[in-house]
């Protein structure tokens, strides 16, 4: 065996990545503002990034969440990366499914370790019990028409132990496992589940995600309260449509909502 053929056997087994694209170029970065910055950025340089770049770091100092919050994660600790995927076969009009495929695939890595605990809170969070155990921050740039590129950010907290008091109903894997989990192989787990899901979406298995997706959907078919502009009401969620509006139930009316209009109370 010459130094060629060994270096490419050491590359491979390093390789736990096992799709075919997505997490195959994997760039770390010990600090960064946002991964999601980052990959933006990269993107307007001149060099092609390749479909399935999947960008990590150790530590953000500016994360950002859905509706302009901040996304705190402990350096280190949590999975915080963001996926370079160019979804141009999508309708616009239907991107919702590709946030439907991307939280069932972050979903099916998750199972196996979590169980039945675990949801999809709409439109993707995902959930333990009622307590949040990451999210992610899908920004689509369209071009012509079409979806050029999607950048998928998503934040897990993986092994976080105490969370700050203003993080809410946070979680994470070692709070309710109590065991460190290592953040390379959820990775790994997460971009194959991610990318199988993906080639689903391309070959317009959609009724599949769609029909998955609500089955898997945080408070699905139970009684619960909501916050809708200034009226609290009981009601319960029957669909997401498909352009991603919640559908829910309110007394003998069926009323639709997007992100902004709609508030989960605890329970
Ligand atoms: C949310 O639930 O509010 C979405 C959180 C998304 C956080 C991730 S961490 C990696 C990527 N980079 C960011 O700045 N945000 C996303």
């Amino acid at each position: 065996m010459n130094v060629f053929e060994f270096s490419i056997i050491i590359a491979l087994q390093n390789n736990i990545f096992s799709g075919l694209f997505v997490g195959q170029n994997l760039l770390t970065l010990k600090e960064v503002d946002s991964t999601n910055n980052f990959l933006k950025n990269l993107l307007s340089n001149s060099k092609p990034v390749p479909e399935g770049t999947v960008i990590m770091a150790e530590t953000q100092f500016a994360g950002r969440g859905q509706q302009n919050n901040q996304w705190h994660s402990e350096p280190g600790k949590n999975l915080t990366f963001s996926l370079l995927l160019r979804p141009s076969f999508l309708a616009v009009a239907n991107q919702f499914d590709l946030t439907r495929a991307i939280s069932l695939g972050v979903f099916e890595a998750l199972y196996p370790l979590l169980g039945d605990g675990l949801k999809i809170k709409w439109p993707n969070d995902i959930y333990y019990g009622d307590k949040k155990l990451g999210g992610m921050l899908i920004e689509n740039i369209l071009q012509a028409g079409q979806i050029k590129n999607a950048i998928i950010g998503i934040g897990l907290n993986i092994n976080q132990e105490v969370f700050p008091d203003g993080a809410g109903n946070a979680t994470s894997v070692k709070q309710i496992l109590q065991k460190d989990y290592d953040l390379r192989t959820i990775l790994s787990d997460i971009c194959s589940h991610i990318e199988a899901y993906y080639l689903n979406l391309k070959a317009n298995k959609v009724s599949v995600i769609r029909k998955a997706y609500l089955s898997r959907l945080y408070s699905f078919n139970e009684n619960r309260i909501f916050k809708a502009g200034n009226e609290v009401f009981t009601g319960t969620i029957t669909n997401v449509k498909e352009n991603g509006l919640l559908v829910i139930q309110k007394g003998n009316r069926e009323m639709t909502y997007n992100l902004k209009e709609i508030e989960f109370l605890n329970k």
